[in-house]
């Protein structure tokens, strides 16, 4: 079985930061959120991989490699523009070959191993084993009907009138009529292949399509908000570990620290992770907080964000909370001001906050 890893499209939900940068190389717990699909896919043995790759191409290819990494091979496809999921499994054929396959989104997390669907897929050999979810607003997934066996009846793309609130998760398994499928469709009125029609063909041509349900927690990082949720439900796993140096300071709960670290008069609850070479000096660092490489915190408090790389944060009156700073960014109060901050800022950013 091959993988296929989803890294084109243009995150636009997610600018600033993705004016910067692939939103596939968002930092989730410190580690890039593709690296999370490719760790999946290895896991359960696939080890050819295709990363379907667009106008970040180069840093995507700069951060994953070649996969040796995770002994696998890893292939970069490259799309001419983010023309659909479906799109990007159609100019993958010649790396799929014959093959069955798994589909990663590469902005998806995925707690669950695996194992569970390869194993199902192989027992009864469908076209296509798609993965669902419950979900609250299924107005902004594809979202599937299916009868009391799990047999799947019907999908639709983002429904006004969602027939039910089961999404599809990023995850899904193909044998090579999803092919003969896609030749089968035509884009949609927001002109992208999409996989929903593709998988809708397959069961108007009564080819075998079954489902499968999220045993533990998913997580589509297209939003900021969603970020923050993923960053959390990843370090409820964090385990502890100190290269760094801690002094007169307090650590309560699972906490990483990273080799070069200082932590000097500070309190850090986990859980959360601090990056190598980090200064946090007189300063909180809250649960669920996962702070970059580099970063600085002075005299400031943080908690349940993701500062990335570089980052500096000094004297800030106001907790810090639920955000996302992208790379150097640099936050520093001159004076004091009675308001609470709420901020998402791109890579590069500088606020200055004055009374
Ligand atoms: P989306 O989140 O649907 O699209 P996007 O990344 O362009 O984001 P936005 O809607 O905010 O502009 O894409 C899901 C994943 O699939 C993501 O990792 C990007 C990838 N993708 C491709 O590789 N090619 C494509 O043609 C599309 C649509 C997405």
């Amino acid at each position: 079985m091959k993988g296929l890893i989803l890294s084109g499209g243009f995150g636009t939900r997610l600018r600033p930061l993705t004016y910067t940068g692939a939103k596939q190389l968002i930092p989730i717990a410190n580690k890039p959120i593709i690296y999370y699909g490719i760790e999946a896919l290895t896991r359960v043995g696939v080890s050819e991989i295709g990363i379907v790759v667009g106008d970040t191409r180069q840093e995507v290819q700069d951060v994953v490699g070649n996969g040796e990494r995770w002994n696998a091979r890893i292939d970069y496809i490259p799309q001419e523009a983010p023309l659909g999921l479906a799109h990007a499994i159609k100019i993958s054929k010649d790396f799929i070959g014959e093959e069955p396959f798994v589909m990663y989104l590469g902005d998806n997390i995925l707690k669950d191993n695996l194992n569970y669907l390869v194993d199902q897929f192989k027992k009864n050999q469908p076209n296509a084993l798609i993965l669902l979810t419950e979900v609250n607003n299924p107005q902004e997934f594809g979202v599937a009907v299916v009868d009391e066996k799990g047999h799947v009846k019907k999908l639709v793309e983002k429904p006004k009138k969602p027939p039910s609130n089961l999404a599809l998760v990023g995850i899904y398994l193909f044998d090579k009529e999803i092919f003969t499928a896609i030749e089968n469709i035509k884009p949609s009125w927001r002109n992208e292949l999409e996989i929903t029609d593709a998988i809708q063909w397959l069961l108007d041509n009564n080819y075998q399509v079954e489902s499968q349900t999220v045993v533990g927690w998913w997580k589509d990082t297209g939003k900021p908000e969603d970020i923050i949720d993923a960053n959390l439900l990843v370090l409820e796993d964090v385990e502890s570990d100190n290269q760094g140096k801690v002094m007169d300071s307090t650590i309560n709960g699972r906490v990483k620290i990273g080799k070069g670290a200082l932590v000097e008069k500070s309190i850090i609850r986990g859980p959360a992770i601090i990056g190598e070479n980090a200064k946090i000096i007189r300063a909180y660092v809250g649960p669920f907080s996962s702070i970059g490489n580099s970063v600085t915190i002075e005299n400031s408090e943080v908690e349940c964000s993701v500062i990335m790389d570089g980052a500096t944060i000094r004297n800030l009156e106001k907790r810090i909370d639920r955000s996302i700073l992208g790379k150097n960014v640099v936050i520093n109060q001159i004076d004091e001001s009675p308001r609470t901050h709420k901020f998402v800022l791109g890579d590069q950013s500088y606020v200055e906050i004055i009374k």
